[in-house]
């Protein structure tokens, strides 16, 4: 994205538990990011409720329109047409900005026969490779070919095979791209070690509603049988609630709240996060779609794997970071899936706490620390978020720079953060 030269000036709370009220939940960028590119599947205008207002959601509209589809937006619901679409390049742009943009690989591919893009950029959280991606579409019958700039993939004869396909690692992105090609494949594909993330599970389902044949929906493995074009007949896509959003809400309100309600989120969505808050001490009251948490003193170390759904999220790890900065005793942080998504606790080493990294993937946070304010740069979207939650809790103030970051996958969150009672503006960088 381009750097808005804009960051957050947060006055820090020096360790009181002062916030309280209220805060809602968006919709959830990981789901509504796939929902658009899924537009390639429909023969009908396809319409998305519940869209979050953020950066990453504009670049997604405007890669399907530089495919040629047609995008409406009112507020929070986006309606989509691609029955007269036939772009087979993704724009360059944005697919290099943005790694979600591969998804789209799928769905293009399937519809036109041919797909060509850059290699996806995005959040540097690790290499973030698309073998997975090229591996199971020629074992759909597709060819690819590199150049200096694309990767072109071409299916045989235009049309793409249904396939027995075992997912090395079960990816998020590769699940849901290699679903989504073959919902128009010819026969059946089955998907095994798929992700079962709850975002999948929800475009799955819809795609069941329009017509497709899909089993297996929030299990490790998918089958697929392929067909015509879906029709939405009028239905539309429900995004969910943001699971990332409303646990980073959760943690915040642990570490500087006395009771904090999160309104509009899935408490499905956060049973590993509930269970790391058990182990820690953290008070909470479960609600039909709402979650309160009461801050506390004293909260005991836990020690964090991350792991696919239903394991603890990856892009829950940095917030709770913060929390076990806070916590009595050792835990341990083991990062499995990013090798690049634990270098933000070199800056909470410089803001007072108490870290030992022992691989890219693992560090040990000791003892409650008082974090004391400083400047921070958002590494990505997630860390970002966590740094203005350092400084929330932290001593002095905190300047956090490279907020385009955060804007990538948190709407307004400086607004919804000042009606708890956060003192945090956004300012001119
Ligand atoms: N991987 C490969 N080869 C591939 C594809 C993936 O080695 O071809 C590796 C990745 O490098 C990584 C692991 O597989 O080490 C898992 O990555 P995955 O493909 O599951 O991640 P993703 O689809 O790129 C999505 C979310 C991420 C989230 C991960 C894991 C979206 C747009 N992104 O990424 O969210 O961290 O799943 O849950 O859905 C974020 O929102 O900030 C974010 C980074």
């Amino acid at each position: 994205m381009t750097p808005t030269r804009e960051a957050f000036q947060i006055t820090g709370l020096a360790g009181k538990r002062t916030l309280s009220g209220e805060i809602p939940v968006r919709g959830a960028k990981n789901d509504a990011l796939k929902a658009i590119p899924a537009s390639f599947l429909f023969s009908d205008t396809l319409t998305i409720e519940n869209i979050p207002h953020i950066a990453d959601i504009s670049a997604m509209a405007n890669l399907v329109k530089g495919l040629g589809g047609i995008v409406e937006e009112n507020d929070r619901t986006m309606r989509i047409t691609t029955t007269h679409a036939d772009g087979k390049e993704l724009p360059v742009e944005i697919a290099k900005r943005m790694r979600a943009s591969v998804v789209s690989v799928g769905p293009v591919l399937a519809r036109f026969g041919h797909v060509s893009f850059p290699h996806p950029g995005g959040c540097v959280i690790g290499a973030r490779p698309i073998d997975l991606f090229l591996k199971s579409f020629e074992k759909m019958g597709a060819t690819y070919e590199v150049d200096d700039k694309f990767y072109h993939i071409k299916a045989t004869n235009g049309k793409l095979r249904g396939a027995d396909i075992f997912l090395d690692i079960a990816s998020v992105g590769v699940t849901e791209t290699v679903m989504m090609a073959a919902v128009l494949a010819e026969g059946t594909t089955t998907i095994r070690n798929a992700a079962m993330e709850p975002e999948i599970q929800n475009l799955a389902s819809f795609f069941v509603e329009c017509g497709a044949q899909i089993t297996g929906i929030g299990t490790p493995t998918l089958t697929i049988t392929g067909g015509e074009l879906l029709k939405t007949n009028g239905q539309a896509y429900q995004v969910i609630p943001d699971r990332i959003e409303a646990g980073s809400f959760a943690i915040l309100a642990a570490l500087a709240g006395t009771e904090i309600t999160i309104t509009g989120c899935n408490l499905e969505h956060l049973r590993a996060l509930l269970s790391a808050f058990d182990t820690a001490g953290v008070r909470y009251e479960k609600h039909t779609n709402a979650l309160t948490v009461y801050g506390a003193d004293n909260y005991t170390a836990v020690n964090i794997k991350t792991h696919e759904y239903p394991g603890f999220a990856t892009d829950l790890q940095a917030p709770m970071a913060i929390l076990l900065t806070q916590a009595e005793g050792e835990s341990l942080v083991f990062e499995t899936m990013f090798e690049g998504r634990l270098h933000f606790t070199d800056d909470l080493v410089k803001m007072g706490a108490d870290i030992t990294m022992f691989d890219p993937h693992r560090v040990m946070i000791r003892s409650k620390k008082q974090l004391v304010g400083r400047e921070l740069e958002s590494p990505d979207l997630r860390a970002g978020l966590a740094f203005v939650i350092a400084g929330i809790i932290a001593t002095k103030t905190s300047r956090i720079r490279n907020i385009h970051h955060i804007d990538r996958g948190y709407e307004k969150i400086e607004e919804r953060f000042r009606a708890l009672g956060v003192q945090i503006e956004r300012v001119a960088d």
